[in-house]
């Protein structure tokens, strides 16, 4: 009998044909398995689970899994998964790096830009009829050329950000659990802060780039808040527990950093209060790697990784899995 598959979602469909073409294959409807309830209820059929960021993989579900072989996130992230559990129960873990790189990185550019030249606000402007003439002092921003960023977590998508803020004139700094290698370092002209406290007291813009672990929850709290610029820029794209957000909405509401632009959430799909009326401040909804190239490369990978598990690869042929 063909193996059964769980996709918790709509994804690009010539992912799902990929996998039609060898399993029965059933997708859940949006939003449906955000609940651990409905999966430990669906999981003991499956013996492949393509899951959401947005879905608790707990012990309970995986303990659920009787059949499950593998679990292959479809993300690079996989803060959603139980690792622990996984491994008692001998379920093999994929995510899916590299693929993101780009559309991170670029989403991240064009955050910097817009918070720094005002863009959203100078549209509401516009479109709330108050634009009667050229004004010379209206919307005045900073320029990138000649700034310093701040990159805190120097894996793929940080260097990603640091090669093109190179490109935009911007000065590297960067803070990372290790140095990077010293020609990854000379090709971007970037210099290490072995302190976040370093880091934040010298960038323009400060940008996140790091894996939540237990260091990095409120990585950003009101102490680096407060050693900011007061017209600095903290972007967020990782994770949103890296960042204490009721001390980064006070910092934004009382002037002390100059704006933000924040993709991901402390609780998510959450909006803190305080963060819905803060001022220059941008709120996308986790949207950095939402182009259509990356979302079928991280389906591919995902289903690559199933397909490999499942047809008795051998675990070090296959390239994304973060535990066999
Ligand atoms: C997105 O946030 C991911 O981890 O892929």
């Amino acid at each position: 009998m063909s193996k059964r598959i769980l996709i918790t979602e709509p994804i690009i469909p010539s992912v799902i044909d990929k996998l039609e073409k060898r399993y029965q294959v059933d997708l859940g409807e949006r939003g449906t398995y955000n609940d651990e309830q409905a999966l430990v209820n669906d999981i003991r059929a499956y013996d492949a689970l393509l899951p959401m960021l947005s879905n608790p993989i707990t012990g309970k579900v995986i303990a659920a899994g009787e059949n499950l072989d593998i679990i292959a996130n479809h993300a690079v992230g996989y803060n959603n998964i139980d690792l622990e559990a996984a491994q008692k129960h001998d379920v093999a873990i994929a995510n899916t790096p590299g693929v993101l790189t780009d559309s991170c990185a670029e989403f991240t550019i064009g955050l910097m830009l817009a918070v720094s030249r005002r863009l959203f606000e100078a549209q509401q402007y516009l479109l709330n009829g108050k634009f009667n003439d050229w004004e010379p002092l209206g919307f005045l921003g900073k320029e990138l050329n000649g700034s310093t960023l701040g990159i805190i977590g120097m894996g793929r998508i940080g260097t990603g950000v640091a090669r093109r803020a190179k490109a935009l004139g911007m000065k590297v700094t960067y803070h990372n659990r290790n140095k990077v290698d010293p020609d990854l370092e000379q090709e971007l002209d970037a210099q290490y802060c072995s302190t976040v406290q370093e880091l934040a007291s010298q960038s323009d813009i400060i940008t996140l780039h790091c894996p939540l672990t237990d260091e990095t929850h409120h990585l950003i709290n009101e102490e680096i808040l407060s050693l900011m610029p007061n017209d600095a820029i903290l972007i967020n794209t990782s994770r949103g527990p890296v960042v204490d957000e009721e001390s980064l909405a006070r910092a934004l509401h009382n002037g002390s950093i100059g704006g933000a632009a924040l993709d991901v959430f402390e609780n998510e799909p959450e909006l803190h209060p305080k963060l819905k009326t803060a001022p220059s401040c941008i709120r996308t909804p986790h949207i950095a790697s939402a182009s259509f190239q990356t979302r079928e490369a991280i389906g591919m990978l995902a289903a690559d990784a199933i397909i490999g598990i499942l047809e008795g690869q051998p675990t070090s042929e296959i390239p994304n899995l973060i535990q066999p």
